[in-house]
């Protein structure tokens, strides 16, 4: 390989032969921070001692950009980072804890939706993010729908190659299980238009098997799913007083057994926990459900909205007591400010945990200024009547819930060191869930990414499949090794690569 400098500018004169120089932007021009920063939701990645920036940031508006960006990264030796959404939890989509030199290809630009209503599809560009997949499909489409995440800022393409969870997931399956096409650049910079192009393996991988590893997907085509022209939403909170940890106890059983129509989903912070839903009816309905099922919760109708679908996805996460939100909210798109420090972490719990559990969950000292959440996300549904194998995300049947572990806090790194300060209140709380999860390996949703149960070792300039597999039988089980042997079909150099891809088998 030539030396580091010259192989860079090797690369970016490669790379502004092919690509208008407006799209391309190195670390001496003033809009190369602010592109930069421009969708880091965490904290964490903005400090100057984590973020290693990246050579250049490519904007493609067109597929031949990004074939462009992968046959110079190739010849002269630069790996391409692809971000869309930037809300990956490790910040792997833009930023390398690797000395290695890179550049970023952000999809913000790829942003169309273009919705058949007559046939109920869409083809979405990686880049949009859920608010505008959302708000497309709602405006072009009453009446139809896309089961994806809660929060509208997340971006398509780093939610769809993962999964993608959300409160349609037992009614309708992720995001994953609703993708009917899909076009991507390879890792030999070919523009592979279709399934048909891309064979059954790398239509598969793709469906799930985690961002980052086979190519660079440009679009996708979905399927879009009925739903009433009213929906309900409800969110009922119950204190340790007004007996969450009872209610908490019961809704683990009752939540992944209700009508698929309806699910309700709990988050658990500062000694209570907040039962918000989502029916596929009217009020009339989820109160009548629930006085049936579940007493305990006591939703009347005073708790009920009904609102349309679209309406809904805007509420459910900017909603206040007005109920008067625009819709317009879901295309605040990369704008919004960067919160807080943040570190997150996943279960999933096939036996329900007991009413003791649950009290010392809820007492748990948090410490500090720090804030900690779970968020519990019931499964059940069409969730458990799909195959393990069908896509590469593998916890189906047999899953009561997923957990998200969140922490928040005002971070700063420790003086004269590189290292964040990080109170304990997740690893503690996860260090204590053990014995009440998944095991053998224990479980996680590979959409919430953690560093922490491993990063690949690179051999001969390859990543090992030994060291993959301690994180990858986590998130992906048993499809691990299909996703390792289709990372061998499709990039057998590795050269899409992070911390956590999937190797290739060799
Ligand atoms: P980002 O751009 O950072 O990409 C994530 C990963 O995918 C990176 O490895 C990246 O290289 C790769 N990638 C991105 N675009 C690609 C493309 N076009 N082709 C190939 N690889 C690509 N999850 C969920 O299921 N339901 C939810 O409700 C939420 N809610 C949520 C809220 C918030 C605030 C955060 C921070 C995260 C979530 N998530 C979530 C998790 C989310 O699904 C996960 O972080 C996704 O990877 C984010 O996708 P982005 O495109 O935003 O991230």
């Amino acid at each position: 390989l030539p030396s580091l400098a010259s192989s860079s500018s090797d690369f970016l004169r490669c790379l502004s032969t092919n690509v208008p120089s407006e799209l391309l932007l190195t670390p001496g021009s003033p809009s190369f921070k602010p592109l930069l920063v421009s969708s880091i939701r965490n904290a964490k990645f903005v400090a100057p001692a984590t973020a290693r920036p990246p050579l250049c940031i490519l904007t493609p508006t067109k597929a031949s950009h990004i074939q462009a960006a992968v046959r110079c990264g190739r010849r002269h030796g630069v790996r391409l980072r692809v971000r869309s959404g930037g809300h990956d939890n490790e910040g792997l989509s833009y930023l390398s804890q690797r000395p290695e030199v890179f550049a970023v290809v952000d999809l913000a630009k790829l942003h169309t939706v273009r919705v058949d209503p007559r046939e109920a599809t869409a083809w979405v560009g990686s880049g949009t993010t859920l608010g505008e997949l959302y708000y497309a499909v709602g405006k072009a489409a009453p009446g139809l729908a896309f089961p994806a995440g809660v929060c509208p800022t997340v971006g398509v393409g780093g939610l769809f190659t993962g999964g993608g969870q959300g409160l349609l997931m037992r009614k309708y399956g992720l995001s994953a299980d609703n993708i009917l096409d899909a076009t991507i650049v390879d890792a030999d910079g070919n523009l592979l238009q279709g399934k048909k192009a891309m064979g059954d393996d790398l239509f598969w991988a793709i469906r799930g098997g985690g961002g980052g590893s086979f190519g660079i997907v440009l679009s996708w085509k979905v399927r879009l799913v009925p739903v009433p022209p009213r929906v309900t939403f409800f969110n009922v909170t119950k204190t340790m007083e007004q007996g969450a940890v009872d209610a908490v106890t019961k809704w683990q059983t009752v939540a992944p057994a209700l009508p698929d129509d309806l699910t309700v989903r709990v988050v658990v912070q500062q000694r209570q926990a907040n039962f918000q839903s989502l029916y596929l009816g009217n009020c009339s309905g989820v109160v009548a459900t629930l006085r049936d099922r579940f007493p305990e919760l006591g939703v009347k109708y005073g708790d009920c909205r009904e609102m349309s679908w679209l309406q809904y996805t805007a509420y459910l996460y900017f909603g206040d007591a007005s109920n008067k939100i625009p819709l317009e909210v879901l295309l605040l798109n990369r704008t919004m400010t960067i919160g807080p420090f943040v570190k997150n972490k996943s279960d999933y719990v096939n036996k329900a945990l007991t009413n003791n559990t649950w009290h010392n969950i809820f007492t748990w000292p948090l410490g500090g200024a720090a804030h900690g959440e779970l968020i519990l996300e019931p499964h059940g549904g069409r969730m458990a009547k799909i195959a393990d194998a069908e896509t590469p995300f593998p916890h189906r049947s047999g899953v009561l819930y997923n957990i998200q572990y969140v922490q928040f806090w005002n971070g700063t790194t420790a003086a004269g060191t590189n290292s964040i300060i990080m109170p304990n209140w997740i690893n503690t709380m996860y260090d204590y869930m053990a014995p009440f999860v998944t095991k053998n390996p224990r479980a996680a949703y590979s959409n919430y990414r953690d560093l922490d149960f491993g990063v690949n070792k690179v051999v001969g300039g390859v990543s090992t499949y030994d060291s993959g597999k301690v994180w990858g039988e986590r998130y992906f089980g048993a499809n691990f090794r299909r996703l390792a042997m289709t990372k061998r079909k499709v990039d057998p150099a590795d050269y899409f690569r992070n911390e956590q891809i999937v190797p290739p088998l060799l």
